[in-house]
């Protein structure tokens, strides 16, 4: 148990080297930060962000002036009870695209090892669908926080208004430090969420580590992608 935290913390540690912010996307989080949405894609959620277009050929959550997102915890998927998920109020049984994941050799995400976003917002008023803006299911995304990216997949959709979650495996690539649990989540909103339209996101049932035992191997298996996304991004 302990030497397997160590080499947990160890593999994370390397991993954590190797995600600074390159300079495009520190731009982009600098310039976009003060100001409200000017291509609004959605009407304001209940945490104030709406889903914005001021990026070309990608979609980002931003709220008022001088905010993104906050952090929620969504525990949802395989062994939603499991650590530090067993007190998640809101853990359901599986995530948004499980007949698609299934396709790649697993039951469905584990939110304690793949590091998934919730992106859109179904059934809800307002809702919002990524798709319709040409984002497909299971592509990677963009995770600014803490000062480092971290690349997740767009791998589940809220039922109600809330925005800004991810897997407590984004957690603690994230705010490694703040004992985030299923319901205690990282609150200031200095989040950035960015999804990319199209295929070339898609890493596919071969472009990506589904069965990776944890999160290290799987962020290891799409960062390269993740990379080339965000170097295509125009600051
Ligand atoms: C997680 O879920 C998978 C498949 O559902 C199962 O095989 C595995 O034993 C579970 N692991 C834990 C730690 O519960
Ligand atoms: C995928 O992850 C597993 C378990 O974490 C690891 O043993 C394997 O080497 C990884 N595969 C690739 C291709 O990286």
């Amino acid at each position: 148990m302990y030497s397997n935290t160590l080499l947990t913390l160890a593999a994370l540690g390397a991993v954590t080297s190797a995600f600074d912010l390159p300079d495009n996307l520190k731009q982009i989080y600098d310039n976009h930060r003060s100001g409200n949405c000017q291509n609004a894609l959605s009407d304001a959620f209940s945490g104030g962000a709406v889903y914005c277009g001021d990026i070309p050929n990608a979609i980002f959550l931003k709220g008022s002036s001088g905010n993104y997102d906050n952090m929620d915890i969504d525990c949802d998927g395989a062994n939603n009870s499991a650590g530090a998920c067993s007190n998640d109020p809101s853990g359901q049984g599986e995530t948004a695209f499980k007949d698609t994941v299934q396709s790649f050799g697993i039951d469905d995400l584990d939110a304690n090892i793949h590091p998934y976003v919730v992106f859109g917002n179904e059934g809800a008023d307002p809702s919002f669908s990524p798709e319709q803006f040409g984002m497909q299911p299971l592509s990677v995304m963009a995770v600014v926080c803490n000062n480092q990216v971290f690349y997740g997949i767009w791998g589940d959709t809220n039922g109600f208004t809330s925005t800004g979650e991810s897997a407590i495996s984004m957690g603690n690539l994230c705010f490694p430090n703040d004992g985030l649990t299923g319901d205690n989540g990282h609150d200031p909103k200095d989040v950035l969420y960015i999804g990319f339209m199209g295929q070339q996101a898609v890493p596919g049932a071969d472009g990506a580590n589904w069965s990776a035992g944890n999160t290290a191997d799987f962020e290891n298996s799409i960062k390269s992608l993740g990379d080339s996304l965000v170097a295509g991004l125009q600051a």
